[in-house]
């Protein structure tokens, strides 16, 4: 299939379109390098030894989205553009809503004018918000999220499925990420943030370069085992191929289909940062600070539909995770800077 990527030059974006290439699909990526570099398009074709075509476009910009429609015969999009940062999206609510939310408006608008009805979205687990139960299964109801952010993830999800309600020719397949980490084993491409990471893993993999000095543990009393949040972490190649797999999806003309991605295994931060010492070859510095506003407790999958219905389920373990990530993070301290 030819696939237009929006975002395909971020980082679970890139990782998709190798896994794409690989697959025999073509790939059309729009991105505005908001938050990526071009290189990682370079590596992706380094890694594939195939050609992907690229636009240098924001998804909000109607004009180049229906030159982009007229022009590629796209026949399934995933949509992966959009703003991350759950902390910025608490201080800049009308960025995250008009960037998400209406960038996604003008992409379906411009999918509609041109016939293209099949869409597979990247929505999150923080749609769950402190979820009613673990394991989480797609059953499990929608909760309030916390932040702008996740606002935009439930609202774009409603927008969506009232698409199909209205027109039933649409396809519409979200998949509710858990948390990505790792990069692809090449060490080629990987996750590149801007400034100091919010996240646990980049975090940690600056301290293990030296580039920070020591790893804030947010919190050891709440009541898990070793009193550390625990999380469901999926290798972003994995999550790739979670993608593939919905595309296969998509031509059985499935209607509205949400699907956990995750291993269905929690891990807790004390076990990250040990995984990832043993990646390295030494130990992880450390200092437990107080809790970060807003963290739940235990938040991990369910994630047999998607072994049931896409055929898909997560290979690899917290050390291949950390493993990866390592290789990544020490061929390029300073991302796709060099
Ligand atoms: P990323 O920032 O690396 O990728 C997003 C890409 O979208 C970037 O390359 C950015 O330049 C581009 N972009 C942003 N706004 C755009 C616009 N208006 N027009 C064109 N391009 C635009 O982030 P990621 O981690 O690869 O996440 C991809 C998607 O998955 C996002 O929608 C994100 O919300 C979602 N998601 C991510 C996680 C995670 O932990 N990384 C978890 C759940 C869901
Ligand atoms: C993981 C654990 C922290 C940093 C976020 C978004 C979510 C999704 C994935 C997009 C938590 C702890 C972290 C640090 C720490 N993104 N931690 N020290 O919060 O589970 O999910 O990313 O949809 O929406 O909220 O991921 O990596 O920030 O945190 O101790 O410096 O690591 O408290 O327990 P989170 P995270």
């Amino acid at each position: 299939m030819r696939i237009l990527v929006t975002g395909g030059a971020g980082y679970i974006g890139s990782h998709t379109v190798v896994e794409l290439l690989n697959e025999g699909h073509e790939a059309v990526v729009v991105d505005n390098l908001y938050n990526a570099s071009e290189v990682s398009l370079s590596r992706v074709e380094e890694i594939t030894g195939k050609k992907v075509t690229f636009y240098k476009a924001d998804i909000r910009d109607r004009q180049a989205m229906d030159e982009i429609f007229d022009k590629e015969s796209i026949e399934c999009v995933i949509h992966f553009a959009g703003l991350k940062a759950v902390g910025e999206s608490v201080a800049k609510p009308l960025e995250y809503y008009e960037n998400n939310i209406g960038g996604t408006l003008t992409l379906a608008e411009s999918m509609r004018d041109h016939g293209v009805k099949n869409i597979i979205f990247s929505s999150s687990a923080t749609v769950y918000g402190d979820p009613a139960f673990v394991p989480i299964t797609e059953q499990c109801p929608k909760g309030t999220p916390t932040n702008p952010y996740g606002w935009t993830k439930h609202m774009i999800e409603q927008m969506l499925t009232d698409l199909h309600t209205a027109d039933p020719e649409w396809n519409v397949i979200l998949l509710r990420y858990f948390n990505p980490i790792g990069a692809h084993k090449s060490g080629k491409i990987g996750e590149d943030p801007k400034g100091i990471p919010n996240n646990l893993l980049p975090y940690v993999a600056q301290v293990a370069i030296g580039k920070l000095p020591c790893l804030g543990v947010f919190g050891d009393d709440y009541d898990t085992p070793d009193g550390t949040c625990i999380r469901d972490y999926i290798h972003v190649v994995d999550l790739a191929k979670g993608h593939v797999a919905a595309l296969k999806k998509v031509l059985e003309n499935p209607g509205v289909k949400v699907y956990n991605l995750g291993t269905g295994n929690g891990q807790s931060v004390f076990d990250v940062v040990k995984a990832f010492g043993k990646a390295c070859g030494h130990e992880i510095p450390y200092e437990v600070k107080p809790r970060r506003a807003g963290d739940v407790p235990v938040v991990y999958s369910d994630a047999s539909l998607a072994k049931e219905e896409l055929g898909w389920t997560a290979e690899y373990g917290i050390d291949e995770m950390c493993a990866d990530s390592w290789r990544w993070q020490s061929q390029n301290p300073n991302g796709y800077e060099g």
